[in-house]
């Protein structure tokens, strides 16, 4: 799969197309459609239990949505939330940091006719604790695609991911890395707070594997 610099991103998800407009040419990361967001869609997709032929088929109960409620962190364009919400994600909260917004709320309104139902956006920036509390977690399931890329980020990003997933939640991550600094810091905080586990590469769909990106599924850590 490429990464299109196309102002309009086509993402089909079952029987539905999604579009997509992006800025590259401003000045914020979260006016792109970036890969993670559509292999993680595309993942979703070729493993979704009311569509997957293979049996046992191991994602079974992670991307069974059914009653579930969902919340995009860093969401840039939404594609993530947008695509999961076809695949049967009730409730979904898309959020992003205030700049962002105009382009999250034009890209969900002109997917409106795609969505039946639409869904909620509510700005929340990690570090921001009554954010946080007024989007009245837990969710069952947090998504996040393309958010490491700041040192300064990291901490609040994965205490943000713990405050909102329910104890038997999962966080879905679209990875790549971006910066050696970041990178570092995420994966040794998030192994204290979180169980890892790393879909393999092969798993992903075929036509949406960008050799750098990866898909990620991290549970809570059971206290003892
Ligand atoms: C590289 S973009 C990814 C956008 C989208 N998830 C995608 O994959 O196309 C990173 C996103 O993280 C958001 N972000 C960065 N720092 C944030 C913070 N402290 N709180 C909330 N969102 C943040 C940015 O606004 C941006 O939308």
């Amino acid at each position: 799969m490429k990464f299109t610099d196309s102002p309009v991103i086509d993402l089909q998800v079952l029987n539905s197309q999604l579009s997509f407009h992006q800025d590259n040419g401003s000045m914020h990361v979260g006016t792109s459609v970036w890969p993670c967001s559509l292999i993680l869609v595309k993942f979703a997709e070729r493993w979704h239990p009311q569509t997957c032929a293979v049996t046992p088929n191991p994602y079974s109960d992670i991307l069974n949505f059914q009653n579930k409620r969902g919340i995009e962190l860093g969401a840039g364009c939404g594609v993530a939330a947008m695509g999961l919400f076809l695949l049967g994600l009730n409730n979904v909260v898309i959020t992003d940091i205030a700049p962002v917004m105009p382009a999250l709320k034009h890209n969900l309104k002109k997917n409106k006719p795609v969505l039946s139902k639409s869904l909620k956006t509510a700005q929340l920036n990690w570090s921001n604790q009554d954010q946080i509390k007024s989007l009245n977690p837990p969710f069952d399931v947090v998504v996040a695609t393309d958010v490491v890329y700041l040192e300064e980020t990291v901490s609040p990003l994965l205490s943000a991911m713990e405050a909102l997933v329910s104890e038997n939640g999962v966080v879905l991550l679209g990875y790549q890395l971006r910066s050696p600094e970041a990178h570092k810091k995420f994966w040794e905080l998030s192994g204290d707070m979180f169980d890892i586990e790393k879909v393999p590469h092969e798993h992903l769909h075929p036509e949406y594997a960008y050799e750098e990106t990866d898909v990620y599924v991290f549970r809570k850590k059971k206290k003892l």
